[in-house]
């Protein structure tokens, strides 16, 4: 069929009174993707040429499809709700030169290409006038019923069905084909309801009773599910869920307790990968080959690498993470974060807008932001860099090999060099040169028996005048190497020092 000559037409101005939020039920995702989006995109694959009606929030439904480039698509605003044959009505212009109109309302995401195709072939294999889609199900609620009578339909609102009508299991999908012409001739003649609306509808008891050729398409009921509430979201969201879920174990990916696991629209995942339970995988997420994915973790618009490790209540957020990568448990990578070959990341980490170089190692309890780090460094525990003065935010530059000290504050702007070492629990102010040793720390003191002056009846044993000055030497820095520090910034000991350290 030639597509061209069909111009679809999506229904979206409704008031999504059902959804009861201040949002339009429109602009709610499924799997990451906006649900107006849904239909648009398959009209969009099947190269037909669209018309969008928006009345309530049209700004806002406007600029988000405006945002996503939708080829040969315009939007008509329908001022008031008066009903879906009213919506299609405001429409009028839209279709002129067109010979058949495809309407379909903009609220069921789950429809697919090939449906559309085979109600946009059949419909012109019979020279149906008009031909609509409908679907079995166990409960109709809220649906038009399609009500048959000595071969004609009437599709009866379920607000005004009677009770044997209520009893009717077979729905109005809410998707139409009809002749542009007979669509032009008919469409003012859609009476008012009871309830002040000009249903789209009643235009097949019209086609009916004007002895038309009319084509009905059973089809599964799951693939026109309509959202009007919060709940028929839910039904519409686990249901695509599963359909990625599902695809993703045919390509090789293991997942641990499946009905667990959320994954976007645009995830993709290597085979060999493993996606433990609770994990959410969102936005345009790629997850590499051979990967472990611990639980309840959370990887949104991220590159994963292969075999990497993703330790369980990690968050990796608009990041990219090298190959043979360990993260977490507890880790948070917030926004671009870049992270080499090999790298560790520990529990109680948090890194944003910083590069990390392949071996380099940053496993327990540190915030690094806005720093770059290089190639195979050690990053102590309980180092923070400070990149922001309350105005301005200043970069750390850590150098490839360099070992910082464990407990360190690296106050921004700063550049640790090449191999250079800083002392543990320092406060770094000042750059530290290649292959250098910063210290920032105060000196420790030690009063002796302290202890026994707090509790003064203490008897405990005198300690020998020999032993009471060794210490004292120790503590006041008396001795011959009370400037000597080993790599770690601490105290030569007589180990240290045949080490030669
Ligand atoms: C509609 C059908 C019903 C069918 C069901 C399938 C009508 C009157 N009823 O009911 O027979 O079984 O879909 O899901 O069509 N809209 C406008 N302008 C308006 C009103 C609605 O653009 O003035 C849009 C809505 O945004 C929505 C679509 O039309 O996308 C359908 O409207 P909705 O109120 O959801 O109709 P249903 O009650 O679901
Ligand atoms: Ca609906």
């Amino acid at each position: 069929m030639n597509f061209a000559k069909v111009k679809a037409i999506l229904l979206a101005a409704g008031k999504s009174t059902r959804f009861k939020t201040r949002k339009s039920k429109m602009l709610f995702s499924i799997c990451g993707r906006p649900m107006i989006m849904y239909p648009i995109r398959t009209l969009e694959e099947l190269g037909l040429s669209m018309t969008l009606i928006l009345g309530h929030q049209s700004d806002q439904i406007k600029a988000l499809v405006e945002s996503e480039n939708v080829k040969d698509l315009s939007f008509v605003i329908q001022k008031e709700q008066l009903g879906t044959g009213h919506a299609v009505h405001c429409a009028i212009d839209s279709w002129q030169g067109f010979e058949d109109i495809l309407i379909m309302n903009g609220d069921m995401p789950l429809i697919t290409k090939e449906l559309i195709c085979e109600a946009l072939e059949k419909h012109e294999q019979s020279r149906a006038v008009l031909t609509f889609l409908s679907a079995m199900v166990l409960d109709p609620t809220s649906y038009g019923r399609v009500v048959e009578l000595d071969g004609k339909f009437t599709i009866v609102e379920e607000k005004d069905c009677n009770l044997e009508q209520l009893q009717v299991n077979k729905i109005n999908a809410g998707v139409y084909v009809i002749n542009s012409k007979w669509l032009e001739a008919n469409i003012e003649k859609i009476s008012k309801s009871p309830s002040g609306e000009y249903y789209l509808p009643d235009l097949i008891k019209m086609a009916s009773e004007q002895d038309t050729i009319i084509k009905e398409i059973p089809v599964p009921y799951d693939d026109v599910r309509g959202v009007n509430t919060l709940q028929e979201l839910w039904n519409a969201e686990q249901i695509k869920r599963s359909e990625f879920i599902k695809y993703w174990m045919s390509q090789g990916v293991r997942f641990e307790l499946a009905q667990s696991i959320h994954i976007d629209i645009n995830v993709k995942i290597g085979a060999g990968s493993f996606i433990g339970t609770g994990v959410h995988l969102l936005g345009n997420t790629v997850i590499g080959e051979e990967c472990f994915l611990g639980a309840f973790s959370i990887v949104e618009n991220s590159k994963i690498g292969d075999e990497t490790t993703i330790h369980s209540h990690s968050v990796i957020q608009d990041s990219v993470v090298g190959t043979s990568v360990h993260v977490g448990p507890f880790a948070r990578l917030r926004h671009n974060v870049k992270l080499g070959n090999n790298v560790e990341i520990g529990n109680f980490v948090e890194i944003k807008n910083t590069q990390i170089g392949e071996n380099s190692k940053s496993k327990h309890l540190t915030y690094l932001g806005d720093a770059e780090v290089g190639k195979s460094v050690n990053i102590g525990a309980g180092t923070i860099t400070c990149n922001y003065d309350g105005v301005n935010k200043f970069k750390t530059e850590i150098e490839d090999e360099a070992f910082v000290g464990s407990n360190n504050t690296l106050i921004a702007p700063l550049n640790i060099g090449k191999g250079a070492y800083t002392a543990g629990g320092s406060t770094i102010t000042h750059d530290v040169p290649a292959g250098g040793l910063g210290i920032g720390r105060s000196r420790q003191e030690n009063k002796l028996e302290y202890s026994q002056k707090l509790l003064g009846k203490k008897k405990s044993k005198p300690l020998a005048n020999s032993e009471i000055d060794s210490r004292e030497n120790e503590a006041q820095g008396d001795s011959e190497n009370k400037t000597e520090f080993n790599f770690r910034g601490a105290i030569k000991t007589n180990t240290d020092k045949q080490n030669n350290l």
